[in-house]
């Protein structure tokens, strides 16, 4: 008998099953023959949020959430944020390999002559109200872009693919500037491609035709660390969003769209807006005590805490802690960092914590640093969208490269009536 297989005993029957074992996982279809009569079904897994399933192979993210260990394509996060910068991530990310330097320069080239919108696209920013959230602005965005380019439905072709990366890479940063900008009531600034990623956006956020306007490189430097430490993270909700709706070879920015607007929920990139609220909402270090009772009671959750994966640490947060020296030396210290501080202390140390293996993720310092930069609180999640765009899309095509994957169509377990007679509205 094979030693890489496992052997299932079906109880109901006594009947024995061998099915095979390849990369720690069992084909759950291999389940389908187990079956107590022959008209029945057959087996399925019953893993309501996923917990358990791997809905894909992939060879772009690798995570150890014991361990703390998150590499892009076998590069340590550590590694990358150190040493490299955020567009040679991104082609790391979607191509799979870091770039020699001809290519470097190119794909640097290409992404920033892709900045600029269409106009129309920017009169429809000028529609949403003025209070309109800026990431419900990127999620609408998204979807127009669909509208834009005709040859969206051929996207198994791979020139197809790469035109689309480069156009969502570059113009993504821009719809987000000009939604701020329309939110706070400025002009729209164009890009400007003489700038590096992020001091091109942080540029077109604030540029008010001042004559000694600079982008300040430290909080470019600690912007592009931060995109690159949201990149990827493998199959977590927004990235199963975009492959699911992917999967029905639907065009990118439909996806994206989709996979933005999941982002945008607080359980998930929503969190460092949320964590912002919270830290507010507790006012001073001496009231976290009685907030962490509260959460202990099951009232609510301490946002930017926990992690689906991350049993140990997130190892994004203890970069992002660093990242928070530098800039709250160019910017000052946050109030809220005190408050952050004194939660994080209390929460590493109390056993309901310490049992459920919870700690700071990504999200508990971003929104700090976030805010310490000046941006409003709205634009958190934005900016963890344009962080994530390059590993939506290096997840997007590897699905559409990938022979094995088919539309994605989950099964249930019906537990409603059995068939019955439509009743009359009078006999009701
Ligand atoms: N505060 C208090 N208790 C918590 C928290 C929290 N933040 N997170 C989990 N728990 C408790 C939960 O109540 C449960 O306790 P019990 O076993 O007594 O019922 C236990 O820990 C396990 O929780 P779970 O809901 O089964 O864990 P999950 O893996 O389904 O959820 C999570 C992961 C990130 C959604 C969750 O930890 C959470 O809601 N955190 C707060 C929101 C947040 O910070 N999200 C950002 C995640 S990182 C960035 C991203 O993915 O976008």
């Amino acid at each position: 008998m094979s030693t890489n297989t496992l052997t299932i005993v079906d109880n109901r029957t006594g009947k024995s099953y061998e099915v095979p074992i390849e990369h720690e996982t069992i084909p759950a279809i291999a389940l389908r023959q187990i079956k107590v009569n022959p008209d029945d079904f057959g087996l399925m897994t019953y893993d309501p949020g996923y917990g358990n399933t791997a809905s894909c192979k992939s060879s772009i993210t690798y995570i150890d959430g014991d361990k703390g260990i998150l590499l892009y394509r076998g590069y340590p996060i550590e590694q990358l944020a150190e040493q490299s910068n955020f567009l040679e991530v991104a082609y790391l990310l979607i191509y799979g390999e870091l770039p020699t330097k001809e290519r470097r320069a190119k794909w640097e080239y290409d992404v920033h002559h892709h900045t600029f919108i269409h106009e129309n696209l920017a009169r429809m920013l000028e529609a949403f109200r003025y209070d309109a959230h800026p990431m419900s602005m990127l999620i609408g965005s998204l979807s127009i872009m669909s509208t834009f380019y005709s040859e969206l439905k051929d996207c198994r072709n791979q020139a197809v693919q790469d035109k689309q990366i480069l156009r969502i890479i570059g113009k993504l940063p821009t719809v987000a500037a000009f939604a701020y900008r329309h939110r706070i009531g400025r002009p729209y600034n164009y890009p400007n491609s003489t700038l590096t990623y992020a001091a091109n956006l942080l540029y077109m956020l604030d540029y008010m035709h001042q004559s000694d306007y600079e982008v300040n490189p430290v909080l470019a430097k600690a912007l592009d660390v931060l995109f690159i430490l949201h990149a990827d993270h493998e199959q977590n909700c927004s990235t199963a969003v975009m492959r699911n709706i992917g999967s029905s070879l639907a065009d990118p920015y439909s996806a994206m769209s989709g996979a933005a607007a999941a982002l945008f929920g607080p359980l998930h990139g929503g969190a460092n807006e949320a964590v912002l609220k919270m830290l507010k909402e507790i006012g001073d270090a001496k009231n976290v005590p009685s907030y962490v009772e509260r959460v202990k009671k099951g009232e609510f959750r301490l946002m930017g805490f926990g992690h689906r994966v991350y049993k140990n640490y997130d190892p994004r947060a203890r970069i992002i802690k660093k990242i928070a020296d530098d800039v709250f030396e160019v910017t000052g210290s946050n109030p809220l960092l005190d408050i952050a501080l004194a939660l994080e202390e209390v929460a590493l140390h109390d056993e309901y914590f310490v049992e459920r293996k919870l700690y700071p993720n990504v999200d508990f310092y971003s929104g700090i640093i976030y805010q310490a930069m000046g941006f409003p609180v709205d634009m958190f999640t934005v900016l963890f969208a344009l962080g994530r765009a390059p590993g939506w899309l290096a997840q997007w095509r590897e699905l559409l490269m990938d022979p094995e994957q088919r539309i994605a169509r989950p099964r249930q377990v019906y537990l409603g009536s059995d068939k019955r007679d439509y009743v009359p509205l009078d006999q009701r």
